[in-house]
């Protein structure tokens, strides 16, 4: 028997959840496959998403070049655009899309002798503060870009900064930002995220990005939102493990590195074979909720490398062997990340060693 630690992807879901952010938003939609599709397996992901979805984005030429290695024909927008000009022969050569979010790309493209004009997204930093033009630059930036024999196509875009928190008056001051700021110009635009799919309806414009609503997260979750959330999203991710050994231990008896835990009462301790290298995270606390069988119960203890305890004293029928879930169905990864002070991003992004099982229905 190989050890048990598997994370289950269902692919029917992954598309039921792209089909639900495209019913929302309206018009079109960019799967968001980014870091190997937020941990999930970008080409088994764009693979279970190609007949549906109207284009994919990952980060940079790398993740491109691997989807189309894998046949995705369709369109691939590249989020952080080139990094040097040489890649905008690829970029030409794989008709990739691009992000031009920096006044050196566009330099660069400008100068650049391209055998086929490219599909630009011109990205304005509307408040985040982080890539994109400046509102006083961007339409000076457009027309360059209109002007070029490089350019085939322009689609304005923005990113929000806020649009998770669900009272935040800065979703709406950024869209006022890039409203006035494209007042006239006629081109296609792409504002939301899947927070703003889900949240933020007034951003909902030509193009949607939903990125860790396609894995079943809904942002909003656990926080008590003013506007109206929607979103049918369904778990991708079900990382699992099982009991590969269990003890009693009495009262005053502690359990693992440091002692963290000490029983209160007489304790029976599974220990799961999941750890911090499978993805886990270490600083998830006692209390944390796990399934076992089925059955809700808690993490005990400090999470190791490669193995973690769970209270198994309620539950008298589970014992070795028991399918464990860490994340999934029964327990939100958002929950599991929540308690460990993080979001669902990062502790899906860090999933390895485990064994990747992907199913489709
Ligand atoms: C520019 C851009 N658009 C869309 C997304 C998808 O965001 P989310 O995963 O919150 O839907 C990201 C993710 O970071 C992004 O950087």
């Amino acid at each position: 028997m190989s050890r048990p630690t598997t994370a289950r992807v269902r692919l029917d879901a992954l598309r039921h959840n792209y089909l639900q952010a495209k019913a929302l938003h309206g018009e079109r939609a960019l799967a968001v496959v980014k870091a190997n599709a937020y941990g999930h397996g970008a080409v088994q992901c764009a693979k279970a998403l190609e007949t549906v979805a109207d284009g994919f984005a990952v980060a940079a030429i790398e993740e491109a070049l691997a989807l189309r290695t894998a046949g995705i024909n369709g369109p691939i927008l590249l989020l952080e655009g080139f990094f040097e000009a040489s890649e905008l022969a690829e970029i030409v050569d794989q008709d990739l899309w691009t992000v031009v979010h920096h006044p050196w790309q566009l330099e660069a493209l400008l100068a650049s002798k391209l055998d086929k004009p490219i599909t630009v997204w011109l990205k304005m930093d509307s408040g985040m503060h982080r890539v994109g033009f400046d509102p006083a630059m961007f339409r000076q930036a457009y027309e360059q870009l209109s002007a070029s024999p490089n350019v085939r196509q322009i689609v304005l875009m923005s990113h929000f900064a806020r649009a998770d928190e669900p009272n935040a008056a800065h979703p709406k001051q950024q869209m006022e930002i890039f409203r006035a700021t494209t007042e006239g110009i006629e081109a296609p635009v792409s504002l939301s995220n899947s927070a703003g799919i889900l949240g933020w309806p007034s951003t909902h414009v030509n193009w949607g990005r939903p990125g860790i609503m396609l894995y079943g997260v809904n942002p909003f979750d656990g926080l008590e939102a003013s506007q109206e959330v929607t979103g049918d999203l369904r778990p991708v991710m079900q990382l699992e493990s099982a009991v590969i050994a269990v003890r009693s231990i009495a009262p005053g008896e502690p359990v693992g590195y440091g002692g963290a835990f000490v029983a209160d009462r007489p304790t029976r301790v599974g220990v799961v074979a999941c750890g911090y290298a499978d993805g886990y995270p270490r600083i998830a606390p006692t209390g944390t909720p796990v399934a076992v069988d089925g059955q809700l119960t808690r993490l005990i203890g400090r999470v190791s490398m490669d193995m973690l305890t769970v209270d198994l004293t309620d539950l008298p029928a589970a014992g070795l062997g028991s399918r464990v879930e860490l994340w999934g169905d029964t327990v939100p990864v958002s929950r599991v990340a929540g308690l460990a002070g993080t979001i669902a991003y990062e502790i899906l992004c860090n999933v390895k060693r485990a064994r990747f099982h992907y199913s489709d229905n």
